[in-house]
């Protein structure tokens, strides 16, 4: 099995990998973003499985079904509330991010595909949220075998990461979902 880690630009909704990870809110009862993104294109029977897990603190992750998405499971994780970053934000994000690799290891999943978490509603500034992202899958995939994606919705924060790391995400075109 191959071990890396790479970004594409599109909708995480539409990646048919063994799991993809939902930047939620500790409720796990939806939201907006991709969190509503998802529950959208999973269908009614993902929030009746979230109603059963009572909930998951920031920095932690819980999986369910992946339901009518084309993954086969979903890591929902909540990120850190960006406040200034002297509030444990980075340890946080990192966690939450750790927390996802070691459950989808758990459950046997090969392929896992991560929006760029808490850098939306939850204000954490793009490029810190993106290079924290790469470090803590970095220093998970010299420790494990998986393939990693870093799926990221917007053209502005794709071409942060274009700049940001050059070696991963050379050209917007070879990298587009849809
Ligand atoms: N595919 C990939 N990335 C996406 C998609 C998509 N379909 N849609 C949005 N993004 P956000 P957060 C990007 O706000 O900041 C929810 O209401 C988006 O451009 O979804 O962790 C939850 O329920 C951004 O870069 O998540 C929580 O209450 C990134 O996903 C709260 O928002 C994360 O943006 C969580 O906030």
């Amino acid at each position: 099995m191959t071990t890396a880690i790479d970004t594409l630009l599109g909708d995480i909704t539409t990646v048919d990998y063994d799991a993809i990870v939902n930047a939620a809110n500790t409720s796990l009862l939806g939201g907006g973003g991709v969190d509503g993104a998802i529950h959208r294109a999973a269908g009614p029977k993902l929030l009746a499985e979230c109603r059963t897990l009572h909930g998951c603190p920031t920095g932690q992750a819980k999986l369910t079904g992946g339901y009518d998405l084309p993954a086969r499971c979903v890591i929902h994780t909540p990120g850190p509330i960006w406040r200034g970053g002297g509030h444990g934000e980075r340890e946080l994000l990192s966690s939450a991010y750790r927390s996802s690799l070691e459950l989808a290891l758990e459950h046997r999943c090969e392929t896992v595909a991560f929006p760029l978490i808490s850098s939306g509603a939850y204000g954490y500034p793009k490029d810190q949220a993106m290079k924290v992202a790469v470090d803590t899958i970095e220093d998970f995939l010299r420790r494990h075998d998986m393939t990693v994606y870093l799926v990221i919705f917007d053209r502005t924060a794709f071409s942060i990461a274009r700049k940001l790391f050059a070696d991963l995400a050379d050209d917007t075109e070879d990298h587009r979902l849809v």
